[in-house]
């Protein structure tokens, strides 16, 4: 629906048509890294990564290569060394309020990295689930807005800032490859349900729009500030850095700590926590631990962390 493109368009600093409406982030991710590169190519994702990202690389046959990041985002220097050793043309990253761990790809580090993608040849895949999931301070523009050659294209979906199951995103890009993108979206589903379009639009440009992103963002920063706080009670041999956003926090193990027993362990507790090793390309990463603050009000979560600390040891 044109007024569906218009508005994320304008959300995202582009161009009308250049918006492609797909259903939701996953098929929108799905249709793009199949459409930068062919089965066997490499793709560098910046880690901790979205499970979901990982899973459909491989089912693609492309080749995830990990790039670490800090507080600041991905690495620069080492964006560059990954580009020049395994030659890929895409990455992917989570510039605003990373899954799992909150972060934001810091000011500086925007034209480096795009920067780095141009010497490369390379397109750069911004996943943008997270833009309405702040805790209060407004997020950054979307990388889409720093590129002047048509080299990010940016995935965005309601899905978490409304509903799972309204399952609605779009893709955002420029020149030609945004045929391609569209041309597989029609291979894979045709198009989206004009109802579910129709949904969304009333819900994003309805009066209670405002009112909702400030619940949702105050409900966020409300039960982030418990969990630190019980975490800092219950759990202070391990680490983190500060979600800035979103609504995961990437939580450091203790050394000899693993992930996938713990997250056991915790289950048998009555405590659901995802292990680090589903964000981690190799599979190898059992330290950490994802806690997620989207079904959990604000007054159970000292409980929960009491019983994960048990499960801990
Ligand atoms: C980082 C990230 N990208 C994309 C998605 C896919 O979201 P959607 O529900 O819009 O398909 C998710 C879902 O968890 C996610 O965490």
């Amino acid at each position: 629906m044109p007024e569906l493109r218009s508005w994320f368009a304008q959300q995202l600093g582009a161009e009308r048509d250049d918006v492609l409406i797909t259903p939701g982030g996953q098929g929108a991710l799905s249709s793009v890294l199949r459409a930068l590169a062919p089965a066997g190519s490499p793709v560098l994702v910046a880690v901790p990564c979205y499970p979901g990202a990982i899973a459909l690389l491989r089912s693609a046959g492309l080749v995830p290569v990990p790039v670490p990041t800090d507080a600041d985002g991905v690495r620069p220097e080492l964006l560059e060394r990954a580009f020049a050793t395994t030659g890929a043309r895409a990455l992917y990253v989570q510039p605003t309020y990373a899954n799992p761990d909150g972060q934001v790809l810091a000011p500086e580090r925007r034209r480096p990295l795009l920067e780095c993608a141009a010497a490369a040849g390379a397109f750069v895949v911004e996943d943008d689930y997270a833009r309405w999931l702040g805790h209060g301070a407004s997020a950054p523009p979307s990388l889409l807005r720093d590129d002047t050659e048509g080299r990010v294209i940016t995935v965005n979906s309601l899905t978490k800032v409304a509903a799972s199951s309204l399952r609605i995103g779009c893709v955002v890009a420029r020149g030609p490859v945004l045929q391609r993108i569209a041309g597989l979206r029609m291979v894979d589903d045709l198009f989206v349900a004009r109802p579910l379009q129709e949904t969304a639009v009333e819900f994003v440009t309805g009066s209670g729009w405002s009112a909702h992103l400030r619940t949702l963002s105050t409900a966020l920063r409300e039960r982030t500030a418990a969990l630190r706080t019980a975490l800092a009670r219950h759990l202070p041999q391990c680490s983190y850095l500060p979600p800035k956003g979103g609504f995961s926090l990437w939580l450091q193990l203790p050394r000899g700590s693993d992930g996938d027993e713990v997250t056991a362990r915790a289950l048998a507790e009555g405590v659901t926590v995802g292990s680090g090793r589903h964000h981690a390309t190799a599979e190898d990463d059992t330290a950490h631990l994802r806690l997620v603050v989207s079904a959990i009000e604000a007054h159970h979560v000292d409980e929960a962390v009491q019983r994960l600390a048990r499960a801990v040891g």
